[in-house]
């Protein structure tokens, strides 16, 4: 990352996704990220990020934030600010060398059909005219919105919401950013429209029993009147755009949002999972006393068990989440008898998969929790060492049931599925 070529200033920034973009992009190893916020005192940023303050609907405010700026992921306050909008983007375009926007897949609509996306398709309208150098990243609907479910979650048992069978491809606010960096820092995306999903379609219902997997709690989804739904609408949404957001819900009962490959297009791996999504958000939708007295619930555990394994810290999970009286019950040779070992088994067996060949990768699926036991799903694609290192290579996946006692593994059975070759 070249620091010559200005400052990266971030939008939104004290937000779900363009937090995520100042984070990944320090990550990046930029030194030069800044961010744009109407509170600093309010902000709670990464060390790391330079702090302005600026409000996008005052053109006046903005000239300090923009100083030294070559590149802005924008994050546009829509109806709030539309008035102003063509004022500000000139400005912003005029300062800049490239503007990443966070438009909304339905601003690709011939007639976008509600104010929102009406909104974002006259942002782009305007980049699209102003000179600068844009890249749209049109989200799908946001996993994100279902944190307005966090507090029912941790209130326990029923999620009231309208439109159980709402079907969406919600995306992780860390796919969206992960592509917005690419288009900040790369010159391969200038100009280009990406349609940003998750990689699966779930009804309202379905993710609310998601929610209830990953984090081990007993929920209940339960369809709100069309009268409620208004309602809660109404609390967000001018009174003139609540009709047509209702009739928009209702058509993606029937019709589905679509699923997109622009991430994996983009990033080079899939889109991110519900599941992970809300992984990523256990501390959100976990009630208080999912830590109490300094002991984590099975569900942390799970998922702080996953993150330690996907950045490959084996000694984490062996010095620091089995108990002393750990057992792992797993057959030598995969087919054989099951055998029961202590921590020290673990290391051998690791040792003893190091030695059949070479692991080329090892894919961790989110736990299901379940009481005080969790279960994962590890597949391992690894080349044979009895054969040249260049021999065939094989895939298996094994699945690891977690029995925890406060805040610590004491058990682990490991089952396994038969190698198969790929290529
Ligand atoms: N939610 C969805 O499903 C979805 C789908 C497609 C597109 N989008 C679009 O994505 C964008 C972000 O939505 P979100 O729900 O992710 O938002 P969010 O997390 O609530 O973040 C909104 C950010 O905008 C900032 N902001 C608001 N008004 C501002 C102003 N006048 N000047 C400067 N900053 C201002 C807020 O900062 P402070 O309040 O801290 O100042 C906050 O950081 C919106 O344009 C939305 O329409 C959303």
């Amino acid at each position: 990352m070249n620091e010559n070529e200005g400052t990266y200033l971030v939008t939104g920034a004290t937000g779900r996704v363009g937090g995520q973009v100042a984070r990944q992009l320090l990550d990046a190893g930029a030194t030069n990220v800044r961010a744009l916020v109407r509170d600093p005192s309010a902000a709670r940023l990464p060390a790391g990020v330079e702090v302005v303050r600026g409000d996008l609907s005052d053109a006046a405010s903005l000239d300090a934030a923009l100083d030294g700026v070559t590149r802005v992921f924008l994050v546009w306050p829509t109806l709030q600010a539309d008035a102003v909008a063509p004022r500000v983007l000139a400005l912003i375009a005029d300062r800049v060398r490239r503007v990443v926007y966070l438009s909304s897949t339905g601003a690709g609509a011939a007639e976008p059909n509600d104010p929102v996306n009406a909104s974002h398709a006259r942002v782009e309208h305007i980049l699209r005219e102003s000179g600068v150098e844009w890249t749209f990243v049109r989200g799908g609907g946001f996993a994100g919105n279902d944190l307005a479910w966090a507090e029912q979650v941790r209130g326990g048992g029923v999620v009231r919401e309208g439109f159980a069978g709402w079907r969406r491809s919600v995306v992780h606010e860390a796919d969206l950013a992960a592509v917005g960096v690419r288009a900040l820092t790369t010159d391969d995306h200038v100009g280009a429209v990406f349609a940003v999903t998750g990689p699966e379609v779930l009804s309202q219902a379905e993710r609310v029993r998601i929610i209830g997997e990953v984090t081990g709690l007993d929920l209940r989804f339960e369809e709100q009147t069309p009268e409620e739904t208004r309602e809660a609408l109404r609390t967000w949404l001018p009174e003139d755009a609540v009709e047509d957001t209702m009739a928009e819900m209702a058509t993606m009962t029937r019709v589905s949002e679509p699923v997109t490959a622009d991430v994996a297009e983009v990033l080079g791996r899939p889109a991110l999972p519900y599941r992970r999504w809300v992984a990523d958000h256990l501390a959100d939708f976990l009630p208080e006393n999912a830590v109490s007295e300094g002991v984590p619930s099975t569900a942390r555990v799970a998922a702080e068990y996953v993150r330690a394994i996907e950045h490959g810290d084996v000694r984490a999970v062996l010095d620091r989440m089995t108990a002393p009286d750990y057992v792992l019950v797993a057959s030598d040779d995969m087919v054989g008898s099951p055998v029961e070992f202590g921590v020290d088994g673990m290391e051998r067996r690791l040792e003893a998969v190091a030695g059949t060949g070479e692991i080329h990768g090892v894919e961790v699926d989110e736990p299901l929790v379940r009481g005080d036991r969790f279960a994962v799903r590890f597949t391992f694609v690894s080349t044979v060492s009895t054969s040249p290192r260049t021999g065939p290579r094989r895939a298996y996946a094994e699945i690891s049931l977690f029995t925890v006692r406060t805040g610590r593994i004491v058990r682990e059975e490991v089952f396994h599925q038969r190698p198969t070759a790929v290529r």
